[in-house]
């Protein structure tokens, strides 16, 4: 009989492609978002599960967005914190194993090389304080988790760099202006099918804790811009600017590359270098692009 997987966060940009990758894997899906569910509730988050009784809950939902979190602070908290709490009390009640998605931006940034899961987290960002703070009460209150730390995220469903990149990029090059992307922050640009591939070939295995998950290899917002602009073909001027002249209201990690070391020590990373998971996501892109006008 195939396992139950419960999936909250369904619609958003991770979790969409979660559920379509868990239901291609041969699993029973059932897909939960915002309002139908509101994880902050705890009364609510745990007579769901069990009522479905899943075998396994995905949270892709979050408070995702970075720079609101710093004046939202108790919305970041309830939604990132408390929220996973809710589920992993659900999951510890229903003897469910609970997946659960963190990020690079539990880390300052100051490291020299990349990040492993032994380092210490002392994050700068509202949303880096409540993300960790989920991890926390996750870790106290289950006992069977798997928190993945992922970073730099896109997918071809959701806001995200490569949709924000090749807007400006038209918008700049219709006016003549030179586009200018930060050069100075480092990390692993990250498909969406390429994280629900691997959490898929983790969640069989009884490894419980932190496991990061990116895909491989590294570069800046800028050099991910370049690729971005050159594949979709937009003429533009780019040029390389820095931290300090693109202020925004959260502070940003500048090193965020993740080393996937738990998942290479098991033997079980299945990640592709990011070159590679680009090329998958723009091949996802045209085929759906396909399909939509063929059902006009
Ligand atoms: N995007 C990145 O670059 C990145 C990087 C590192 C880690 N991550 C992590 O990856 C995960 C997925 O990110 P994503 O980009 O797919 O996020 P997303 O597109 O913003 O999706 C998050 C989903 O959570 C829902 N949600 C918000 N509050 C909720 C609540 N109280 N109860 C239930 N659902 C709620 C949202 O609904 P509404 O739309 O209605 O609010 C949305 O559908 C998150 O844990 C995020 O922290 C993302």
């Amino acid at each position: 009989m195939a396992k139950k997987i419960l999936i909250v966060g369904s619609q958003g940009q991770l979790g969409s492609d979660m559920v379509e990758q868990s239901i291609n894997s041969g699993y029973e899906v059932t897909g939960y978002d915002f309002p139908q569910i509101d994880i902050t509730s705890k009364d609510i988050t745990v007579s769901l599960a069990s009522r479905i009784k899943p075998d396994i809950i995905i949270n892709c939902s979050a408070f995702t967005a970075v720079d609101e979190c710093e004046s939202k602070v108790n919305e970041a908290f309830a939604v990132n914190a408390t929220g996973p709490q809710n589920l992993a009390l659900a999951a510890q009640e229903n003897g469910s194993l609970l997946v659960h998605i963190s990020t690079d931006y539990v880390f300052d940034g100051e490291k020299e090389s990349p990040y492993t899961e032994n380092d210490i987290c002392t994050p700068k960002s509202v949303y880096g304080k409540s993300k960790l703070e989920g991890e926390q009460r996750i870790q106290s209150v289950c006992n069977k988790h798997q928190i993945f730390r992922i970073a730099w995220l896109y997918g071809t469903k959701g806001k995200n760099f490569v949709k924000s990149i090749r807007n400006a990029a038209l918008a700049k090059s219709k006016q003549n202006e030179t586009l200018r992307v930060v050069n100075d922050q480092i990390g692993t640009p990250t498909y969406t099918v390429e994280v629900c591939r691997q959490i898929l070939n983790t969640i069989d295995h009884p490894l419980y804790g932190i496991f990061h998950c990116t895909c491989e290899g590294f570069c800046s917002w800028y050099d991910f811009a370049s690729v971005i602009i050159k594949a979709s073909d937009i003429r533009v001027n780019l040029e390389p600017c820095t931290t300090e002249e693109f202020p925004r209201p959260a502070p940003r990690p500048h090193n965020s590359v993740l080393e996937n070391s738990r998942l290479k020590k098991h033997g079980i990373n299945i990640t592709s270098c990011w070159e590679k998971g680009f090329e998958k996501f723009l091949n996802e892109e045209k085929l759906q692009s396909i399909y939509k006008r063929r059902s006009i």
